[in-house]
């Protein structure tokens, strides 16, 4: 069997139930190549970095629609094809039994970030009916999904109104309906100062805001600088016996530098560290601290 049929059957046999989204390979077979399985897909990142011809054949040799990215451009571009079939740009991904939309022509992003599976699952574990969850940042909403799928009433928050209406359409995806739900357009630090002014408040917050970012006003905002402030301004949103989900992806902190950037926003609750799923097995960027007040 070939190096990429391997890691594939080897994943399969760990995941999930229910679950067709993985990384496949982690930069560890091939040195600056990332690949991930879309359902019948496959989507090959690379950094600094050009597709190997042995892996290029075995790619084709699966038959699946193939797709390359370049992480390494100051451009962010969309994938582009590279072999195999040409099949629908848009198609759900199944995760833990919930399905997620992919696009493949929606830009840099795809619809959902893989390194969160094992964080999105706890999150429905944790949720349950009667609860109010905030998911800032929220992307395409995945996390909002996990949530109301366990009977939560959520409010997704996004600078960008067409990840709210990707946020819907991931819920009707599943059953759910939507209008019950609260959708937030804006910056959320605003939100958060607005929440806490007006005295509503959540039982769980999830924050995984990008490295970098821009508010309304276009002042800039970085994790390794301003996530501490993140976080208390969130804690002044939370019910007493509330949870936060305090996230980055953001290589530049190492995770003793991250737990600290949260203990200085909540430093009397109680922190504990979640890992990276399985199947990412190169390098360990991805930080997870759950928060209890
Ligand atoms: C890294 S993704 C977040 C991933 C997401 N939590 C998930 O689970 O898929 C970044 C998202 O943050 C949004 N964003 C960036 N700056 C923002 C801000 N100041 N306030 C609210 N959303 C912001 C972007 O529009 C984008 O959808």
């Amino acid at each position: 069997m070939s190096t990429l049929a391997d890691n594939i059957a080897t994943r399969q046999e760990k995941l999930p139930p229910q679950t067709n989204a993985y990384r496949v390979s982690d930069g560890t077979e091939w040195a600056g190549v990332f690949i991930d399985a879309l359902a019948d897909r496959l989507l090959v990142s690379v950094r600094d970095a050009a597709v190997p011809r042995s892996l290029r054949a075995q790619l084709e040799a699966t038959g699946r629609p193939v797709y390359l990215k370049r992480l390494d451009k100051d451009v962010k571009e969309a994938p582009v094809h590279l072999c195999g079939p040409q099949l629908p740009l848009r198609f759900p991904i199944l995760e833990n039994g919930v399905s997620y939309m992919m696009d493949m022509s929606a830009g840099y992003s795809q619809g959902i970030f893989l390194d969160q599976r094992d964080n999105r699952a706890r999150v429905r574990g944790l949720c349950h009916p009667g609860m109010r969850l905030l998911n800032t940042f929220s992307y395409t909403g995945a996390f909002s999904v996990c949530a109301a799928l366990a009977g939560t009433t959520t409010t997704t928050l996004d600078l960008a109104q067409p990840c709210l209406t990707w946020c819907r359409e991931n819920m009707e995806l599943n059953g759910i309906d939507s209008s019950p739900h609260f959708f937030c357009k804006g910056d959320t630090l605003h939100w958060l100062d607005r929440f806490a002014r007006q005295g509503r408040t959540f039982d769980a917050i999830v924050l995984d805001p990008p490295t970098f970012s821009r508010d309304e006003k276009g002042r800039i905002w970085r994790v390794e600088k301003d996530y501490g402030t993140l976080v208390a301004k969130a804690m002044a949103c939370l019910s007493p016996g509330g949870w936060l989900l305090c996230t980055t992806n953001c290589r530049k902190l190492s995770h003793a530098q991250f737990r600290h950037l949260v203990a200085t926003g909540a430093p009397d609750a109680h922190l504990s560290s979640s890992p990276m799923p399985f199947d990412f097995n190169g390098e360990d960027y991805l930080k997870t601290i759950w928060v209890n007040a």
